[in-house]
C-alpha cells in the first residue's frame, strides 16, 4: 500500500475531499498519513480508520518518506515546502488543489473525465506533479466537453456568476452574515403585506451603503449586489480568474494552437455552485440535436437540459446542483449572430469537480 500524505484536509475544500474520500472507500487502498501546519502532535483524524498523530506539514524528512502527497493548505504552503522537498531529492507524486504549480511545464492540470491521455503521458514521461484546476475552468470543460473533444470551439466567450466559496469558507460566512443584518433591517416591515416594497428597499440600500456590513473578506457587500471583479488585475485589463480560462483550458487540452477563451468574472450571492453564461463560435454549423448529444455523451456527471422555461428553473440552478456531482448544460440555442454562434449555460459545484474531485481521482489513477 502505497503512503499518501494529506495536508490542508481540515480546510473547506480538504473537507469536501475527505468527505468523498470516505463515500468511495478510497482510504481503503492506502495508508494515510494526515499532516497539520498548525498542531503537530495532536491526534489525527480516523477517516482512514487509523489513528495516529499529526505530523509536521513543514517537516522535509517526514513529508519525504511518503509516496504520494495531497495538498489543499494553498498556495504559501506550496510555495513554500514543494521547492525544498523536489530539492532533497523527493521522488513522490505531488497532487495539489493550489494553483502555484498549475503553469509549469513539468506540471499537468488534473481533469481526468477531460484530459485522461494527457494525464497518462504525462505519467509515461516522468512527469510527477499534478494540481486541480482553477474551478470556472474545470466545471466548463466537464460541461461542454464534448463540443472541445469534438474540435468543434472557434472561440468561447464568457460571462461566470461565481459563487463565494470560491473565495473560501470565511467570505461565506461574510455573505450570509451580510445577508442577515440586512434582513434584521426589514424584518418587521417584511411581515406586515402593507408595507411599501420601495420604503424596504430604501432601508436595505441605505444599510448597505452606510459601511457597517462586514466586509474584510469581499471588500464590499456582495448581499444583494454582485462584484465584476475577481482576482488580482493583470496589465491587459483582464482580472487573473479571466486570464486563467484560456491558460488552464488550453493547457488541460494540450491543444496545438490556442482556442481563444475570454470573458467576463463576476462574484454573485450564490454559495458554492459556479454558474457561467456562453456565447461559443463553432467552427461549423453543427445541429442542436446533434451537439445536445455529443455533449450528453462525453462524460458520466454532464446533464443537458432541454431548452425549456420549468425545466430550466428545476434543474439549472445552484439551488437545485449544490453538493451533486452533476454538471448540467442548457439554454442550449442558436443565437441571433448565425447558425455558428451557440449559447449555453453550465452550472457545477465549485468543490466537487471545481475542487476536490478531480483530486482524489488523480489518487486513484496513481494506485
Ligand atoms: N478562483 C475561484 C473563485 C476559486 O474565486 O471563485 C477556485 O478555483
Amino acid at each position: 500500500m502505497k503512503n499518501v500524505g494529506f495536508i490542508g484536509w481540515r480546510g473547506m475544500v480538504g473537507s469536501v475531499l475527505m468527505h468523498r474520500m470516505m463515500e468511495e472507500h478510497d482510504f481503503d487502498a492506502i495508508r494515510p498519513v494526515f499532516f497539520s501546519t498548525s498542531q503537530p502532535g495532536s491526534a489525527a483524524p480516523a477517516f482512514g480508520g487509523q489513528w495516529g498523530r499529526l505530523q509536521d506539514a513543514y517537516d522535509v524528512d517526514a513529508l519525504s518518506a511518503l509516496d504520494i502527497i495531497i495538498t489543499c493548505q494553498g498556495g504559501e504552503y506550496t510555495n513554500e515546502v514543494y521547492p525544498k522537498l523536489r530539492k532533497s531529492g523527493w521522488q513522490g507524486y505531488w497532487i495539489d488543489a493550489a494553483s502555484s504549480l498549475r503553469m509549469r511545464d513539468d506540471a499537468i492540470i488534473i481533469l481526468d473525465p477531460v484530459n485522461y491521455a494527457v494525464i497518462q503521458q504525462g505519467l509515461d514521461k516522468g512527469i510527477k506533479t499534478f494540481v486541480g484546476g482553477n474551478c470556472t475552468v474545470s466545471l466548463m470543460l466537464m460541461s461542454l466537453g464534448g463540443l472541445f473533444a469534438n474540435g468543434w470551439v472557434e472561440w468561447a466567450s464568457v460571462a461566470t456568476y461565481q459563487a463565494a466559496s470560491g473565495g473560501g469558507a470565511r467570505h461565506m460566512r461574510e455573505l450570509l452574515t451580510q445577508m442577515s443584518l440586512l434582513h434584521a433591517e426589514v424584518a418587521q416591515e417584511l411581515h406586515n403585506p402593507a408595507s411599501a416594497i420601495l420604503d424596504i428597499e430604501r432601508k436595505v440600500t441605505t444599510a448597505t451603503r452606510r459601511g457597517k456590513l462586514p466586509t474584510d473578506n469581499f471588500g464590499v457587500p456582495l448581499a444583494g449586489s454582485l462584484i465584476p471583479w475577481i482576482d488580482k488585475p493583470l496589465d491587459n485589463g483582464q482580472s487573473r480568474e479571466e486570464w486563467k480560462g484560456q491558460a488552464e483550458i488550453n493547457k488541460i487540452l494540450n491543444t496545438s494552437s490556442v482556442i481563444p477563451i475570454d470573458g467576463l468574472c463576476v462574484r454573485v450571492g450564490a454559495l458554492r455552485c459556479h454558474s457561467q453564461a456562453f456565447t461559443l463560435k463553432l467552427k461549423k454549423d453543427i445541429s442542436l440535436p446533434e451537439i445536445e448529444q455529443t455533449l450528453a455523451m462525453h462524460n458520466d456527471w454532464v446533464r443537458v437540459i432541454p431548452n425549456d422555461r420549468e425545466l430550466t428553473l428545476r434543474e439549472l440552478t445552484p439551488a437545485a446542483v449544490t453538493g451533486t456531482l452533476n454538471t448540467p448544460v442548457g439554454r442550449l440555442r442558436k443565437l441571433n449572430m448565425g447558425p455558428h454562434y451557440l449559447s449555453a449555460f453550465t452550472v457545477g459545484d465549485q468543490l466537487l469537480w471545481g475542487a476536490a474531485e478531480p483530486l482524489r481521482r488523480m489518487l486513484n489513477i496513481l494506485l
